[in-house]
């Protein structure tokens, strides 16, 4: 069951990410968009975060070329049947995403691993939109996945021992540190992470602080390296959104329902950093400004 060759699907904020870590570590990777503009967008912030890797001396330039030359890009799914192991990160939808893995069971080889980066969605009900009940996991990297060290490699009720343990090896081989967990929506991480952010936007809502503010007090009461306002527009609101209502509809508890402030953010558009404005107003990257 060895691992020579990764396909990501999706080359956004974080399939890009896990397509450099993975070509980082040495594996030829070729990861999949739906159109030429949002791969050629992936692949460009790929370039920028080696530059940064570069300009510190993490990588020299010859690791930098290498890195570049074993990561590919594709349209089409047929590019993807030489995979071992593909790791999807595509839009968090079920719909569209039990869509893509017919799709890619069709054309991917038998003995493919299959790989969501789901951050919210039931594994299984991914599963079984394929005919790898025993070969398919949750990996749930973090964002930015080339600089956060954690990996949450999710088994479900039929997924086989090997390999659970085939994508632990994995993960730690890409640098990361895996734990284990089980497929419950937003396993470990979300499920305490999510309700912090969710209520932040509430405690906004009712006027205990402003953007600015509770933002300053998470990250100089708590030393938390970004406050919550900071951190959604990073992991983007829509995502975000997406995020709340599944989780909601997982466990109909009041402290995953998105607040009414976060609907109307996303139905204008405003999806944090990726859309230039969310909580903050980020036409100037360098010097976020508080909106709220
Ligand atoms: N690639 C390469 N280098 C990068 C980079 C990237 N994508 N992003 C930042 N860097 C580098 C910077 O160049 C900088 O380098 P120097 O120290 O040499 O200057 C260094 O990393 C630190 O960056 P910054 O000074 O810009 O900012 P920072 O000190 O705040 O660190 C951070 C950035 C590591 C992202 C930090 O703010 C952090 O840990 N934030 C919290 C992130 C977090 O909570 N992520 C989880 C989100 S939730 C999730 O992912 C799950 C989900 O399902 C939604
Ligand atoms: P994103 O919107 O930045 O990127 C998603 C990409 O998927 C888009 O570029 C889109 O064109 C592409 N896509 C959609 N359908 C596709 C298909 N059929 N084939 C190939 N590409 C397709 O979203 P993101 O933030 O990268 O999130 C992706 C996944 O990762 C979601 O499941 C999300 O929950 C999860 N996740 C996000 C974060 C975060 O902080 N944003 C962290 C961990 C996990």
């Amino acid at each position: 069951m060895a691992i020579n060759k990764v396909g990501v699907l999706g080359c956004g904020l974080m399939g890009s990410g896990i397509a450099q870590v993975a070509a980082t570590a040495g594996y030829p990777t070729i990861v999949k968009e739906v159109e030429d503009a949002f791969l050629k967008k992936g692949m460009a912030s790929i370039d920028k975060s080696l530059s940064r890797f570069a300009e510190k001396g993490t990588i020299t330039a010859d690791q930098r070329t290498q890195i570049i030359e074993r990561l590919k890009g594709t349209t089409k799914f047929e590019d993807l049947a030489d995979c071992d192991i593909v790791i999807e990160a595509i839009t968090e939808n079920l719909g569209v995403k039990r869509e893509t893995y017919a799709a890619l069971d069709a054309v991917a080889k038998p003995g493919a691993i299959f790989a969501s980066n789901t951050s919210s969605l039931v594994i299984t009900e991914m599963m079984t939109a394929t005919r790898r009940v025993d070969r398919f996991i949750g990996m749930h990297f973090f964002n930015p996945v080339p600089l956060m060290k954690l990996v949450e490699v999710v088994g479900t009720i039929t997924t086989a021992p090997a390999v659970m343990d085939e994508a632990m090896k994995f993960a730690s081989s890409l640098g990361k540190v895996p734990i284990r967990t089980t497929d419950r929506s937003g396993f470990i991480v979300n499920r305490l992470l999510v309700p912090y952010l969710l209520d932040a936007i509430r405690a906004l809502e009712e006027g205990v602080g402003n953007v600015e503010d509770i933002d300053k007090g998470m990250k100089l009461g708590c030393g938390y390296p970004m406050g919550p306002f900071t951190l959604l527009d990073f992991v983007g609101l829509d995502t975000t959104y997406y995020i709340a209502n599944i989780m909601f509809d997982e466990f109909r508890e009041k402290r995953f329902a998105p607040p009414p402030l976060l609907k109307r953010l996303v139905l204008a558009g405003h999806n944090g950093k990726k859309s230039g404005r969310g909580f903050y107003d980020h036409s100037d990257p360098a010097n976020p400004k508080p909106l709220y």
